[in-house]
C-alpha cells in the first residue's frame, strides 16, 4: 500500500523530522549546483480546484529539478466541470501518473480521491489543512533558529486551514501555539489535536505574542470561508500584526505569513517588509520541503549523503 500526505495528524514525529532533515540537505545540495534527477520518467498530476501561485510553481519546479514532469489540471478544464466524480477522476488519472497533488475545498474530497488512487496523493491545501505550508515554515524556523521543540509560535487572526496544520505540527513536534482570534472566529474544537497542551488562547494579540519565538498570521480571505468574508474581515481589524504586536514578542522573534499577504490588513508593511520577516524564505522552502516529500513518497527514506 502506498503512502499519502493528507494531514499532519497521520504522521509520526520521526517521519516529520526525517522530512525536515532531508529537505535541508536537498536544499544545500541544490544550492551547491548538484544535479539530482531520480525522477527520470516520473509524472506528477496537479489538480487545482482553487487558485494558486506558490503551490503550483513549487511543485512544478520541484518535479522538473528532480528529473520528472508534471501536468497541471484545473476544474474548469477537465471533466470535473461536467460533474465527473472525484472518485472516477482518481481511478483514471492515478493509472497514468506516479504521484498526485490536489488543492481543493472540502477535505473529504481530497480523502475521496486518495481512497481510489493507485498512487500517493499530496494535500496542496484544503479548507481544513495546509500541511506542506506549515512544514516549509518549520523548515524555515529550523534554518534560522535551530530546533522548534519547546518554541512558542503565536497565531494572530481568524482560525483557518493553516492554523489547524500548525496545531497538529505542535502536538507532534513538541512546541506551543498561542492563539489570539477575533470573537466568533476561533478554532473549531472538532478540527484540533486531542492534545490540548500544545495550544492556549489569549484575548489580545499583544498577550498572545508575549514570549513568542515566531509570530504568524494569514490573510482574512481564506478559502472555504467565502460567504461571510466582509463580516469576517470587519471583525478582524484589531488582529493586525504590527510593530506593537512584534514588540511584545521576543526581540529576535521571526515573522511568517504563508502568502498571499495584504499589507494594511492582517499585517502592516513595516512588519512584513521589516527585518524580522522571513516570508520569502518560507515561500522558497515550499520547493525544498516538497522535493523531500515527493522523494519520500516515491522512493522511501534516503539517509545517504
Ligand atoms: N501559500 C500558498 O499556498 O500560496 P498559493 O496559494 O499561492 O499556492
Ligand atoms: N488560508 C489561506 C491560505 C492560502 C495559501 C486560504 O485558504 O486561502
Amino acid at each position: 500500500m502506498h503512502k499519502n500526505f493528507l494531514c499532519l495528524k497521520d504522521c509520526s514525529a520521526d517521519e516529520l523530522n526525517y522530512l525536515l532533515r532531508r529537505a535541508i540537505k536537498l536544499k544545500s545540495r541544490f544550492k551547491a549546483g548538484e544535479v539530482y534527477r531520480p525522477f527520470e520518467g516520473k509524472v506528477l498530476a496537479m489538480l487545482f480546484e482553487k487558485a494558486s501561485t506558490r503551490t503550483r510553481v513549487s511543485f512544478e519546479a520541484g518535479m522538473a529539478q528532480l528529473g520528472g514532469t508534471s501536468i497541471y489540471l484545473n476544474t474548469s478544464e477537465t471533466q470535473l466541470k461536467n460533474e465527473e466524480t472525484i472518485e472516477d477522476t482518481a481511478r483514471a488519472v492515478s493509472r497514468m501518473v506516479d504521484l498526485v497533488m490536489i488543492r481543493t475545498g472540502p477535505h473529504s474530497r481530497l480523502e475521496a480521491f486518495a481512497k481510489e488512487s493507485e498512487v500517493p496523493v499530496i494535500n496542496g491545501l484544503t479548507n481544513d489543512s495546509h500541511p506542506c505550508q506549515v512544514m516549509g515554515d518549520i523548515m524555515s524556523f529550523i534554518e534560522k533558529r535551530g530546533s522548534i521543540k519547546g518554541a512558542v509560535v503565536t497565531w494572530i487572526g481568524d482560525a483557518n486551514n493553516v492554523l489547524y496544520s500548525w496545531l497538529y505540527a505542535a502536538s507532534i513536534l513538541g512546541f506551543k501555539v498561542h492563539i489570539s482570534a477575533p470573537p466568533g472566529y476561533s478554532i473549531n474544537p472538532t478540527q484540533v489535536p486531542d492534545n490540548d497542551d500544545c495550544y492556549d488562547f489569549f484575548l489580545s494579540p499583544e498577550e498572545a505574542a508575549e514570549g513568542a519565538d515566531l509570530v504568524t498570521t494569514d490573510n482574512w480571505r481564506s478559502c472555504g470561508y467565502d460567504e461571510n468574508q466582509a463580516k469576517r474581515q470587519s471583525k478582524s481589524a484589531r488582529w493586525q500584526v504590527n510593530e506593537t504586536v512584534m514588540k511584545a514578542a521576543k526581540p529576535d522573534a521571526l515573522f511568517m505569513h504563508c502568502l498571499p499577504a495584504f499589507r494594511g490588513q492582517e499585517v502592516s508593511s513595516e512588519v512584513i517588509d521589516g527585518p524580522q520577516s522571513v516570508v520569502w524564505d518560507e515561500a522558497e522552502n515550499r520547493l525544498h520541503f516538497q522535493k523531500a516529500l515527493m522523494e519520500y513518497l516515491l522512493l522511501g527514506r534516503i539517509e545517504d549523503v
